[in-house]
């Protein structure tokens, strides 16, 4: 192998730059030239390849969003989508592909390799809901990003005695509402993986403020039913002693500099993904697997479902008193 590209695809995650610098310079250190696509399989579908050196993701390591930037495509989702895009890798002689990004990206990388296609995918994504790791690129930042504003949120709560809801990213997955609500000392969560009805929101609430609590936090996934404005408008209605006020982090929770966590994660496995290729196992995903580094098949990464374990459910429960 002698040429590869590298890509980021999907929504974009704090770690995908210094996961490209890896990729780089691992490939560099080899001997083998990389390119970069840019916008994921739309840049590939244009052609949109860049030739990649050491020196150009220098001062990378501590940026967040993508250098290479990031989007989601339809065209590739279909075989002739797929059959173009393989087509523009051979006319670039690219031997391997590094798709770094989330569910729908690992997927179109599994489609490259059924192809017959080179192809290692890396898990970026803040959601943390991809099969075959146990935390993917980016969950550590964007749980700090939440953890910062529960705490913000807490003082004004406080201060006038209200109730928070806070809304987080997770279309179909909790765990990012579930680890801030227990580090944020959320009064309650709700995800997509549990359904909660409204009145079990207010009897939480109702209970803190019997407890003598001056402040209650909710966190609601995105993906979760009923929805925040649903809640809200329920509580407007239910005299439970707080008064009630939302914020929906949106977007904010994507954005930032890498944490030290999420640099190092996204360094291992760009060295590892170029290993990989390297080495002839392909069609797989590299992912953290305890404290190592392993892979997946991308088959496996993208068909099995992940979902927040039930013992983050339960201590979250067990620790809202
Ligand atoms: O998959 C990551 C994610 O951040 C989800 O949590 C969220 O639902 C989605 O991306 C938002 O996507 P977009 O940036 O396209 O609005």
């Amino acid at each position: 192998m002698r040429t590869i590209a590298v890509m980021t695809s999907g929504g974009d995650a704090p770690g995908m730059n210094p996961a490209i610098r890896a990729v780089v310079r691992a490939a560099t250190a080899h001997g083998i030239e990389v390119y970069g696509i840019r916008q994921a399989f739309s840049g590939l579908l244009a052609g949109d390849f860049e030739r990649m050196t050491n020196r150009d993701v220098s001062g990378i390591i501590g940026r967040g969003g993508t250098i290479l930037q990031t989007a989601r495509n339809a065209e590739f989702r279909t075989l002739q989508g797929q059959k173009r895009g393989l087509r523009r890798l051979n006319e670039h002689g690219i031997e391997g592909l590094v798709v770094i990004g989330g569910d729908g990206s690992l997927r179109g990388a599994h489609s490259l390799h059924e192809l017959g296609f080179p192809v290692v995918g890396v898990p970026g994504s803040i959601d943390n809901d991809i099969y075959g790791t146990d935390m993917s690129i980016g969950v550590d930042t964007a749980l700090n990003t939440i953890i910062d504003a529960l705490d913000k949120l807490r003082d004004t709560a406080s201060s006038h005695e209200r109730c928070f809801l806070i809304e987080v990213m997770g279309r179909n997955c909790g765990y990012l509402a579930t680890i801030s609500g227990i580090l944020g000392g959320a009064e309650f969560v709700m995800i997509p993986e549990r359904p909660f009805t409204l009145q079990e929101v207010a009897e939480a609430l109702e209970n803190a403020y019997m407890r003598g609590k001056n402040h209650a936090i909710g966190v609601i996934a995105e993906g979760a039913t009923p929805r925040i404005h649903e809640v809200a408008a329920f509580l407007e209605g239910h005299e439970t002693g707080f008064e009630v006020r939302m914020t929906v982090l949106g977007h904010v929770v994507r954005g930032g500099d890498p944490s030290a966590f999420d640099r190092l994660l996204a360094t291992r496995l760009g060295v590892h993904a170029v290993e990989c290729l390297l080495g002839g196992e392909t069609g797989v995903m590299v992912g953290l697997q305890g404290r190592d580094i392993g892979t997946v098949s991308l088959a496996d990464a993208t068909d099995k479902d992940k979902n927040v374990s039930t013992e983050y459910i339960q201590m979250a429960d067990m620790l809202a008193r």
